[in-house]
This record gives structure tokens, sequence and C-alpha cells, in this order.
């Protein structure tokens, strides 16, 4: 019997991955890594320094210079940029509405990508983002994408955007999650896209509890 997989979870964006991936790597103890969260990172050092977010070369070279650490807390997983706490910060609209220009550079994907193989190696591990199953652990176990209407998408970043007292309006938010999904799948690096031998899990009308559950089931096969 294998005592640990890796599990690849991919999707477009507010599809509740990292949600469901949180809770299959709490019920397996595995480690649970948050790509996206290392993208919006160095994005917002980009801001911070006010780099040009359109230059290839100055991104790289930026994150070459950047140490994007996760770690796991009592609260979740917390994020920091050469050594600072930016769990909050990397959450804001600036950075969300930046942060696809970003990662569509190769000199930054590059470097990424290097980085979670290594956060990855030798333990179990579920790890969420646009490329794990195509690009980062192509050999991993149970490869799951994970979709849902993008109407369904905004009425849940809505509905938890909420509990944070943030306020944007629903059709802006549906605008945005548009608008990322498809700079996420049309950039020449790596696109957002289903590996072949991907399994498709559609979310819109599963709850968070329900599409863990059917994760949960699809690991424990692989690892019978
Ligand atoms: O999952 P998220 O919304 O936090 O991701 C933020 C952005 O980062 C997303 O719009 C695309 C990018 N991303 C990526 O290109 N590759 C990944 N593996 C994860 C995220």
């Amino acid at each position: 019997m294998t005592k640990s997989i890796q599990i690849a979870l991919d999707g477009p964006a507010a599809a509740g991955k990292s949600t469901i991936a949180k809770i299959v790597a709490e019920q397996l103890g595995y480690i649970y890594i948050d790509t996206g969260a290392m993208y919006r990172a160095i994005t917002l050092k980009a801001l911070n320094e006010g780099i040009d977010l359109s230059s290839n070369e100055e991104a790289g070279k930026l994150l070459a210079d950047t140490e994007i650490d996760l770690q796991p807390s009592e609260n979740g997983q917390l994020v920091f940029l050469d050594n600072k706490d930016v769990t909050e910060d990397i959450r804001s609209q600036h950075v969300t509405k930046a942060v696809s220009e970003m990662a569509a550079h190769e000199s930054v994907r590059t470097q990424m990508v290097k980085l979670q193989q290594q956060l990855a190696e030798e333990r179990g591990v579920v790890m969420d983002g646009r490329d794990i199953g195509t690009d980062v652990l192509p050999a991993a176990k149970l490869k799951v994408f994970m979709s849902a209407t993008v109407e369904e998408r905004a009425r849940r970043r809505f509905e938890e955007n909420k509990k944070r007292s943030i306020h944007t309006p629903i059709d802006e938010l549906q605008a945005e999650i548009a608008k990322r999904d498809k700079m996420d799948s049309e950039r020449e690096v790596s696109p957002l896209r289903q590996a072949e031998d991907a399994i498709f899990l559609d979310t819109t009308f599963l709850t968070i509890r329900e599409a863990a559950a059917e994760i949960l089931r699809l690991a424990e096969e692989r690892l019978s």
C-alpha cells in the first residue's frame, strides 16, 4: 500500500479549490500548498516596489531576490514575504487585479514551479493552482480539475467577502473573475488547462463538504 500520494487540484478562479484542498489535506494529514498565494505574494512586492509589471525581466529579477514561505498555523496557512506576514495583504483587490499579469511571465513561472516542486518533495501533499497537474506535479497520483459556472463562483466570492466586510458588487466580481480566467487560460506559458489524466469535478451544485468527500473518495481509491 502506498503511504502517501500527491494530489493536484486545478481550476479557474474562485472555484473553491483552496477551501476544499485544506479540508482534504487535513483529513489525510498531508501538507497543503496554495500556489496562488505565492503568485499573489510576488505581485504584492512588485506593486509595493513599483516595478514594471509588464516586464518579464524585471519580474524575474525581483523574484530571484525574494523569499516566499508558506507556514501552517491554527488559523490556516500563513504567507510570508521576505519574512513578513502578508496573509491578509495578498487578498486585496489591488493584488487580485494585477496577479494574472505577473503570473504570465516565464521568468516568474520557471522559478515558482521549481520552488513548488521542492516544497512537495517526498511527502503527502495537496497542491492547488492552475498548472499543478500539467507542469508542477505531472506525476501526481490524483489530479482533479474543479470548476463551477462563473455566476456561481461570483456568488460564492460575494458571500465570502461579506464575512470579511468587503462589499464589491457581484457583477464587478463576476467581471473580474471572467477576466482573470481569460488571462490565465490564454497566456503562452503553462496556461490554465485540464491535464489529460485529470478528473473533472463540477462543483456548481455541490456543497464544500460534498466536493471534499468526492476528492477524499478518489484519494482513498488511489491509496488502496
Ligand atoms: O488561486 P488564486 O486566485 O489565489 O490565484 C491567483 C492568480 O495566480 C491566478 O489568477 C493565476 C495565478 N496562478 C497561476 O498562474 N498558477 C498557479 N499555479 C496558481 C495561481
